[in-house]
């Protein structure tokens, strides 16, 4: 099975971007050789993570990077998206550490030289765990701790990174850390996860004033995650319900750094879950962006049950993939549309999109049509938005390989080359050959 678009697609052109992604936490393992993190103290609580793993080897990328990026060279993509670990290149004391720094600069090196290009996201998660013991993101204290981080990182890497992304998904750090307790570091209060995201929004903010400083010719953004979020009927407590799910989502990030403001649902909040903003505040949040990144797995459907509470509903005529996330490519085209239409937006990369699968390996091969499929219609969807107007520039696969998903531990493989974690072997999928193909195709049109 191959994965095809139309020549005229905009995402055929030579200059769009095909990349695959990964995240520090997910991938290094090398845990001695850093300092401590959130998701550190949260696998080693009791019960938080499905399978009771935890990142301290992961898939060994610290040490196998030469490898890992030898693979991605294989699969002919124009750039690679990783993170750089925070507490790998802070000290406690807010100096640089050197053999931390080093690592990233040998891969950036190495990642320039075969010209693919480095989109480097500064905060996916792995926030050091002395910054948590002084109350994470509930203190503001820690926006202005990554504003330093930031500064030096960026001067240390001088004119080696391609695009910079200050934070990935501060919806999932602040909701499912801060708000629902399901990731690090497992605090559970509404108003925690308003206080987290302001707090965040704000390093974003500080963050962007840092690079425009001292990195300006790379391109600088953020990265959210999105879903539409639709009725279930046409009933006004449904229509109430997704609202309230779009606001609370997508537009509590998308405003406030596009418009310096948070949306409309804010007049809905008891006065506990306000977020702290301070005078200025939405000014430093709301700064120029290069591009936004979007990161789109699946979509959500809302029922209204009164008490203006919600409950999500899904279609269960739908394929699921292994998270239970319904595969539904149209969201992806209908989100772009709508962001689109209701901002001014600067340039769009869909920083993540891939699917968890039951991959079986049998003789050296995984057969996983069912990622080739995902990919194919999603890729589809971005070519329908990009053919509807929305300036979308790029697309990376989530992820270069099977790695460390979280709180679902290593059960859910998102790969497109599959990882045995015994051996550390990697064995590149069907969808990873598919993708491969698709892009090479595009690289022979460019040179015919
Ligand atoms: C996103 C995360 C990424 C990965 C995918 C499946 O929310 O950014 O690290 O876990 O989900």
């Amino acid at each position: 099975m191959k994965i095809s678009l139309a020549e005229s697609s905009p995402l055929s052109q030579p200059d769009f971007t095909y990349g695959v992604a990964t995240a520090a936490f997910q991938i290094e393992g090398a845990a001695d050789s850093r300092r401590p993190c959130i998701w550190d103290t949260f696998c080693a609580m009791p019960d938080k993570i499905k399978d009771s793993s935890d990142g301290l080897v992961a898939c060994d990328h610290f040490n196998r990077w030469q490898q890992d990026l030898a693979l991605i060279g294989s699969l002919e993509v124009d750039a690679y998206r990783f993170s750089i670990s925070w507490p790998r290149v802070m000290t406690q004391s807010g100096e640089l550490d050197p053999q931390g720094v080093a690592f990233y600069i040998q891969l950036l090196d190495a990642l320039n030289q075969k010209n693919i290009k480095p989109y480097v996201t500064l905060y996916h998660w792995d926030l050091p765990q002395h910054l948590e013991d002084k109350g994470g993101w509930l203190n503001r204290e820690t926006a202005y701790h990554f504003r330093d981080y930031v500064d030096l990182i960026s001067q240390a890497f001088g004119d080696r990174v391609f695009s910079y992304s200050t934070l990935n998904e501060p919806f999932c750090s602040a909701y499912l850390g801060y708000e629902l307790g399901i990731h690090a570091p497992g605090l559970k209060s509404k108003a925690y996860g308003k206080q987290a995201a302001h707090h965040l929004l704000l390093a974003h903010g500080l963050g962007m004033q840092v690079l425009a400083k001292n990195s300006p010719n790379t391109l600088n953004g953020i990265v959210l995650n999105v879903s539409p979020c639709y009725p279930k009927t046409d009933s006004e407590k449904d229509k109430d319900a997704a609202w309230a799910a779009d606001q609370n989502l997508n537009h509590w990030y998308a405003m406030p750094v596009l418009e310096g403001r948070y949306p409309e649902s804010i007049n809905t909040l008891p006065n506990e879950e306000l977020p702290p903003i301070k005078e200025g505040d939405m000014g430093i949040i709301c700064q120029p962006l290069d591009y936004i990144g979007l990161n789109y797995y699946t979509r959500e459907v809302y029922e209204g049950v009164g008490n203006n509470d919600r409950h999500k509903w899904v279609d269960e005529s739908l394929p699921f993939t292994e998270m239970g996330w319904e595969v539904y490519p149209q969201g992806l085209t209908d989100i772009l549309l709508q962001l689109n239409k209701q901002y001014t937006l600067p340039p769009v990369y869909i920083t993540e999109n891939g699917a968890a699968m039951a991959d079986t390996y049998a003789d050296g091969q995984v057969q996983d049509t069912d990622r080739i499929e995902y990919f194919q219609g999603h890729l589809q969807a971005v070519s329908d938005a990009a053919e509807q107007g929305v300036d979308i520039r790029g697309y990376f696969a989530w992820s270069l390989m099977d790695n460390f998903e979280w709180a679902e531990g290593y059960e859910k493989r998102f790969g497109i080359v599959y990882v045995d974690y015994e051996t550390q072997q990697r064995t590149i999928k069907a969808s990873g050959l598919a993708y491969r193909d698709f892009i090479s195709s595009r690289h022979l049109a460019k040179s015919a």
